[in-house]
């Protein structure tokens, strides 16, 4: 059977103009700049203006994508969204998406997997691709968290941000081997005893509400550093491959601890390390393409480079993928 590798062909990403600093939140809630910072490495995060949608900032992303891998809308296979805040109930914001950049072939459809949905969303479209199904395709990661939000929870209010980011896939032939370019593996895991630690508390079945995020932070702490690293441990050694060949860690942006935490455990020095939960905070599914883009655009990541993507999200859900730029 012929293989396909899913080459990263563009990545593009958007955050909303209204800034909020922790001088902000510290109006609002009994909270302070100094204990956000100490305690998440977070300064600011951009938060979506009123009527800006998931969907407005998901085809931003899309277009700067598109622009950067040199494509069309228009030749897109697939389009997979990766939202835990949809513009509507239904339909996946996902076809919203697709009617705003004029694509009128292919299909659309949404991932839910909460911080983690970048990566599952990475993973279906991988998988699609290497079967030859699809040629190219469109990952997105977008979220306006600061509507789901208790803006009177100092635990959990000071923590995410807004944001979009996307990328493209292109299909190449051969299956993905050491030095080619293109996704070299993913694992995805999820554990839904751990629903009461990170959730939401409403939802269209069982309260007919949107509801507001909940947390219990510590305990979703430790279960990161455990669960993640497990995850990247997985990778690698799916792969044949070892910590030392990592040349960038573009992780979840949730906590400047936890990507301490876990780039110690890689033995993988700072410089290597994208971290923009300090200008972004926590966009969710959002966060890793963020980064992505910002460390592609200042010139860290280059052609070649390979990049260790992690997140853990509500649900359980969790994972790692490894891409040769
Ligand atoms: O992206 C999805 C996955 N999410 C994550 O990975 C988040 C994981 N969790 C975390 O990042 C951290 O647990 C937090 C940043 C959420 C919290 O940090 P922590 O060091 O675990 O603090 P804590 O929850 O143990 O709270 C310590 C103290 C508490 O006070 P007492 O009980 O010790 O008196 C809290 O009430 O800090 C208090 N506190 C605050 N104080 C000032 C909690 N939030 C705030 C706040 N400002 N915003």
């Amino acid at each position: 059977m012929s293989r396909f590798r899913s080459v990263i062909a563009g990545v593009g990403g958007y955050l909303p103009e209204k800034v909020l600093t922790n001088a902000d939140i510290a109006k609002m809630v009994d909270t302070t700049d100094e204990w956000i910072r100490q305690r998440t490495g977070i300064r600011k995060r951009h938060i979506a203006a009123e009527g800006e949608t998931t969907s407005m900032m998901a085809t931003i992303a899309s277009k700067r994508a598109l622009e950067a891998a040199g494509m069309e809308a228009g030749e897109l296979d697939m389009i997979i969204l990766a939202t835990a805040t949809p513009d509507l109930t239904f339909p996946a914001t996902a076809t919203m998406v697709q009617k705003e950049l004029g694509m009128l072939r292919g299909f659309a459809f949404d991932i839910s997997a909460v911080c983690s949905g970048f990566l599952y969303a990475l993973a279906v479209a991988d998988s699609f691709m290497a079967r030859g199904q699809v040629r190219s395709a469109l990952v997105i990661g977008a979220e306006t968290f600061s509507r789901i939000l208790d803006w009177e929870d100092r635990t959990t209010c000071v923590l995410f941000g807004d944001g979009a980011g996307a990328v493209v896939l292109r299909a190449e032939p051969g299956a993905p081997g050491m030095g080619d370019r293109g996704i070299v593996h993913t694992h995805l895991r999820s554990d839904g005893r751990f629903t009461d630690l990170l959730y939401v508390d409403g939802g269209p079945s069982k309260t007919q509400t949107v509801g507001h995020l909940r947390m219990s932070g510590n305990k979703v702490f430790r279960h990161a550093i455990t669960n993640i690293s497990g995850a990247i441990a997985r990778v690698l050694d799916d792969a044949g491959l070892n910590e030392s060949d990592i040349d960038w860690f573009v992780p979840h942006q949730a906590n400047e601890r936890i990507l301490e935490g876990i780039s110690k455990k890689l033995g993988l020095p700072k410089e290597k390390v994208v971290s923009t939960v300090s200008e972004h905070g926590n966009t969710s599914a959002a966060s890793i393409p963020l980064a992505l883009d910002v460390a592609i655009r200042d010139g860290r990541i280059k052609r070649g480079d390979l990049v260790l993507f992690e997140a853990l999200g509500g649900g359980f859900t969790w994972g790692a993928a490894l891409v040769r730029m």
